[in-house]
C-alpha cells in the first residue's frame, strides 16, 4: 500500500493459520472430583508445593468468564478436555448434569465462533478406573472406549474434532516408568505394556468416533509430545547410542504405532490392530529439546531456559514438525506450545519466535494449520503444582482473580493482525531475555 507505515507490514505472516489456546480439565476445573489426580495429590510428597487439583483455576465455576476472556484475546480455536471422573463417577453410571455442563460450555464457544478440539484423555482417569488396575487392567481399553462413545453420542453435535489421548509418552513414562504421575509405578515392562494398551485404545477410538460421526468434518488424532534429542557430546559413542535409544523408546515407536498400526520392538501389536492410517492430523506438543548424557532428560549449561529449566529452542519446532510431515504426510496441528515464565519476562519473545518458525514452515510447504498456545490461564502443573506459570492470563490462586498479561495482549494483537509487525515486536518483545541454564536436568 502506497504510503503505508513499514512498521505495519507483517514481518511474520500467519495468514490462514488458526490461532488458539489449549487447556486440560484436571489442570483448570478444580473441584472434589473422584479422580486419580485428586487422590494422588492427597499423598504426601507427590506434588512439589503440596497443592492439589481441587483448587486449580476454578474453571468449573468460571467457564463463562474464561470463555469471554478467550473471545477478548481473539482465540479462534480452543483445545479443552473433559474430566472422565465427572462424567462417569462409577463404572457405567453417567452423570447427565456433567454432560449438560460441558454442552453449555461448548454452546457458548459456538456462540463466540470459537471452534473446539476435545481431548478425551489427558493424564486423568476416575478413581474407580485406577482402583481396578488403571491401564494395566484387562478391561482398561473397553472402559475408555465406553467413555469415548458416551462423549461423542452426547456432545458430538457440538464438536467435530477430537484428541483421543494426550502425550502417550509423557503419560506412560510419568505414570509407569518414573513414578511421578499416578499410579506412581517404576517399571519399564509395565510402561511397554501400557504403550500397547494406549495404542489399541487410540486406534479403536479413531474408528469409533468416525463410525459415530461419519463425514469429512470429523477429525481425530493424538497430541504427541515430540522433542529433538541430541547427544551431549556428539563424539561420544555412548551418548550417540543412548540418544537413538531414548528417541525410539520415548517417541518414534509409539508415534508410529498410533499413526499407522505398525509396532516396532519393544512394542507388540495388540490383537485386533491392523496397519492403517489412524489420524486425520498430526497433533504436536512442542516445548523443548533433550540433551543426552544419561538415561534422563538433560539440559547443558549456558543455553536459554524457562522457569523450569527447560531449554528454549524454537528451531526444535521446525525439526519436529518437519519430521512429522515428512514421515506421516498429515497436516500438523501444534496442539500445545508455551513456557513457564512467572514474571512474563520472555513469554512474548517465546511466542514470537515459535510463531516465526510456524510461518517459515508454512512458507516452505509444511502444512502447519493450527497453533494452540499452552495455556490460556495459569494452571495446576501436575507434579509441579501451582508454581509454574504458563498462562497468557495470570491467576491469583487465593482470589481466583484473572489478569491478562502483556504476553496475552501480544497474543491478541497477533490474532487480530494475522501475524507480527515490527511495531508489535518493538512493543512486546524488545528487551526480553531468557534465563541461562546452569546445566541442571529439568525433569526425569
Ligand atoms: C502437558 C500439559 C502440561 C504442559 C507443560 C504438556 O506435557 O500436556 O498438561 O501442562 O506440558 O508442562
Amino acid at each position: 500500500m502506497a504510503g503505508a507505515d513499514p512498521a505495519d507490514a507483517l514481518e511474520v505472516d500467519l495468514t490462514g493459520l488458526l490461532l488458539g489456546v489449549a487447556t486440560a480439565a484436571t489442570q483448570i476445573e478444580g473441584g472434589e472430583v473422584a479422580s486419580n489426580w485428586v487422590d494422588w495429590a492427597a499423598r504426601p510428597g507427590t506434588i512439589a508445593d503440596g497443592s492439589s487439583p481441587v483448587r486449580a483455576a476454578d474453571h468449573w465455576n468460571r467457564w463463562r468468564e474464561d470463555t469471554a476472556l478467550m473471545a477478548s484475546l481473539g482465540v479462534q480455536v480452543y483445545r479443552l478436555g473433559v474430566e472422565w471422573a465427572r462424567l462417569e463417577p462409577a463404572p457405567g453410571r453417567w452423570d447427565e448434569d456433567a454432560f449438560a455442563h460441558y454442552r453449555a460450555e461448548l454452546e457458548l464457544l459456538r456462540d463466540h465462533g470459537i471452534r473446539p478440539l476435545l481431548t478425551l484423555h489427558h493424564f486423568n482417569s476416575p478413581r474407580w478406573f485406577e482402583e481396578q488396575g488403571g491401564w494395566l487392567a484387562p478391561g482398561a481399553v473397553e472402559a475408555y472406549l465406553r467413555l469415548v462413545r458416551a462423549v461423542v453420542e452426547r456432545l458430538g453435535d457440538l464438536v467435530d474434532e477430537y484428541v483421543t489421548i494426550n502425550e502417550p509418552n509423557v503419560f506412560v513414562t510419568g505414570a509407569y516408568a518414573f513414578g511421578e504421575f499416578p499410579p506412581g509405578h517404576r517399571s519399564l515392562r509395565e510402561a511397554v505394556r501400557v504403550y500397547g494398551r494406549l495404542a489399541e485404545a487410540h486406534v479403536r477410538a479413531y474408528r469409533l468416533v468416525h463410525d459415530l460421526r461419519p463425514g469429512p468434518t470429523t477429525k481425530v488424532g493424538v497430541a504427541h509430545h515430540l522433542r529433538p534429542f541430541r547427544p551431549g557430546d556428539p563424539r561420544n559413542p555412548w551418548h550417540r547410542a543412548l540418544t537413538r535409544t531414548m528417541r525410539h523408546l520415548f517417541q518414534d515407536a509409539i508415534v508410529r504405532a498410533m499413526t499407522t498400526g505398525e509396532f516396532a520392538p519393544p512394542l507388540r501389536r495388540p490383537r485386533g490392530v491392523r496397519r492403517g492410517r489412524y489420524a486425520d492430523f498430526f497433533g504436536l506438543n512442542y516445548y523443548s529439546r533433550t540433551t543426552v548424557t544419561r538415561f534422563e532428560d538433560g539440559t547443558p549449561p549456558g543455553v536459554p531456559v524457562n522457569d523450569l529449566g527447560w531449554e528454549v529452542y524454537p528451531e526444535g519446532l521446525a525439526e519436529t514438525a518437519t519430521w512429522a510431515w515428512e514421515r506421516y504426510g498429515l497436516p500438523v496441528w501444534v496442539t500445545e506450545n508455551g513456557t513457564a515464565d512467572a514474571r512474563d519476562a520472555f513469554r512474548a519473545r517465546y511466542l514470537a519466535e515459535h510463531l516465526a518458525v510456524v510461518a517459515r514452515l508454512r512458507a516452505r510447504g509444511v502444512p502447519v494449520e493450527r497453533y494452540y498456545h499452552w495455556s490460556l490461564v495459569d494452571n495446576w502443573e501436575w507434579a509441579q503444582g501451582e508454581g509454574p506459570r504458563f498462562g497468557l492470563v495470570a491467576l491469583d490462586y487465593p482470589t481466583q482473580e484473572r489478569t491478562v498479561r502483556a504476553s496475552g495482549r501480544f497474543f491478541a494483537e497477533v490474532a487480530a493482525a494475522g501475524g507480527i509487525t515490527a511495531a508489535m515486536r518493538e512493543r512486546y518483545v524488545a528487551g526480553h531475555e531468557y534465563p541461562v541454564s546452569e546445566g541442571t536436568p529439568p525433569r526425569g
